[in-house]
């Protein structure tokens, strides 16, 4: 039924006309239609199988048909056939709201991924508050500039400086937390089917954040050195990229850390093919061992880099408040979307936080904090070597919050999750870091909200659930019940 033409001699790429083709189908009024799956219509068409799945994401990118798991692809009515908001809520950009609490209520919390509270300095910052109300009064009760406070800024560009990566403080712009920082980003540089190319599994508010504009979102495997740059390299070859994310420091979910020849890497490739990247520092404070690696801003010669940072994980997340920081032309587009998204990041709080961490005051509790996460990180190792069964496998960081657990064929991670949870154990299945959320064999862990004796508990009983489900997986292969965990 489907009547679509391509025209080979034209300059418009092929996905885009069927792209086109396809929305012409909607406007015209084919409700809800459902597309045949691309291989088929690639057959019909004559075309490559990858260039119709583009042309199908290329499509929901732009709003016009929403992809359902296991079912297919379906165009999306008519504006006029529906309530006037729902064109703008994207069901494929926004899953529901995430649960950012780390299950306060779970006995053992292996899902939050910021500081516990037993090392948010609750008192330290009271005591910031009331002298820097004392000393600037009501001054920081007004709105302040859209940029932020110079001192916090000026110590900011200082800061960096000192981690190798000279940035003027023209170009520090505070923000409402490094989410805001990729949002802003995003804002920037992306619009409908604009491809944005990142580490898959990653982070899931930014795939969504990116998808929100229209982008393209298009996962590239990493390992334990970080995204694949020969990957990286085959991706933005093939086709023009709008923008590189990348969180080379302590990576979420993974844990792992960029290596430094293919930060380099990353820099060659991003700089002969005209691609931006946003780098993600939040959790790069927070290294306990190993030697500290050069950031991709503090290597990049060119201009390249947007880089957006927090004080959300070495401080904390309750004060909202990060950075970013780009080259001229686009810092100004960066601070007029600030200005228009909140006008500016609380004032006070940043007098705050500034007031806190000066004078060699986030050094020292950096230094206690890392420590914690330290003996933390040793203890959920320590633990799962002795209690997880021998085919599950994770990674070991060297700093930030996380790690990676991978799990035995047979064995998804939203089961392992669910079940633990009714033995009290909180954990994030993998599948939340991948941008289709397909059921995988992966679990998130973190380290850092449980002290060690209660962290080595919730692993044994962790490990309980683990054996007992790949006992039940073995028993369905051998020919039992039916496989239940795939
Ligand atoms: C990789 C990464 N980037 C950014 C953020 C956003 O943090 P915030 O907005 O609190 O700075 C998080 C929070 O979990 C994160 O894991």
């Amino acid at each position: 039924v489907l009547d679509i033409r391509v025209d080979r001699q034209a300059d418009r790429p092929i996905f885009l006309q069927i792209a086109d083709e396809l929305e012409r189908l909607t406007v015209d009024g084919t409700e809800g239609l459902r597309l045949p799956p691309s291989r088929d219509l690639a057959a019909r068409l004559g075309v490559n199988r990858n260039t119709v799945v583009s042309a199908y994401q290329e499509l929901i990118a732009r709003g016009r048909a929403t992809a359902r798991t296991g079912r297919g692809t379906f165009l999306r009515p008519p504006a006029g056939a529906r309530a006037p908001w729902s064109e703008a809520v994207r069901d494929d950009a926004f899953r529901e709201p995430r649960d950012l609490h780390g299950a306060p209520d779970a006995d053992y919390s292996f899902a939050a991924n910021f500081p516990p509270e037993d090392l948010l300095p609750a008192e330290a910052l009271r005591r910031a508050l009331d002298d820097v109300l004392r000393r600037e009064g009501a001054r920081l009760l007004t709105y302040g500039s859209p940029q932020g406070y110079r001192p916090l800024r000026e110590w900011i560009a200082g800061e960096m400086r000192r981690q190798g990566a000279e940035v003027p403080v023209d170009e520090v712009i505070i923000t409402t937390g490094s989410q805001q920082a990729i949002d802003l980003a995003a804002r920037a540089l992306l619009g409908p089917g604009d491809r944005v190319l990142l580490e898959e599994p990653g982070f899931p508010l930014a795939i969504a954040a990116f998808r929100s504009h229209g982008a393209r979102v298009e996962g590239l495997p990493s390992d334990g050195d970080g995204l694949q740059t020969d990957r990286l390299a085959r991706a933005v070859e093939e086709a023009p990229a709008r923008l590189i994310y990348l969180v080379p420091d302590f990576h979420n979910p993974t844990g792992a850390c960029l290596s430094e020849a293919r930060r380099r890497q990353v820099l060659d490739l991003a700089h002969r093919h005209g691609v931006p990247i946003l780098e993600d520092d939040s959790s790069a404070w927070l290294r306990f061992c190993g030697a500290p690696l050069p950031s991709l801003r503090g290597l990049d010669a060119h201009g390249l880099t947007i880089f957006a940072s927090t004080f959300s994980k070495m401080l904390m997340p309750g004060v909202r408040i990060g950075w970013i920081c780009a080259p001229a032309p686009i810092r100004d587009r960066l601070l007029a979307l600030k200005q228009l998204t909140d006008c500016t990041t609380s004032l006070l709080l940043q007098a705050a936080v500034h007031e806190f961490c000066r004078d060699g005051g986030l050094d020292e509790h950096l230094r206690r904090v890392r420590a914690a996460y330290r003996e933390r990180r040793d203890a959920l190792l320590g633990a799962m070597r002795r209690h997880f069964p021998a085919e599950v496998r994770w990674t070991e960081p060297e700093g930030g919050l996380v790690l990676w657990v991978s799990l035995p064929a047979g064995l998804d991670g939203r089961g392992v999750a669910a079940e633990a949870r009714t033995r009290g154990i909180a954990c994030n299945p993998g599948d939340l870091f991948f941008i289709d959320a397909a059921p995988r064999g992966h679990l998130r862990l973190t380290f850092a909200g449980m002290p060690p004796a209660r962290i080595r508990q919730g692993a044994r009983l962790l490990g309980d659930v683990l054996r007992g489900l790949c006992e039940r997986s073995a028993a369905g292969r051998d020919g039992g019940e039916a496989a239940l965990l795939v």
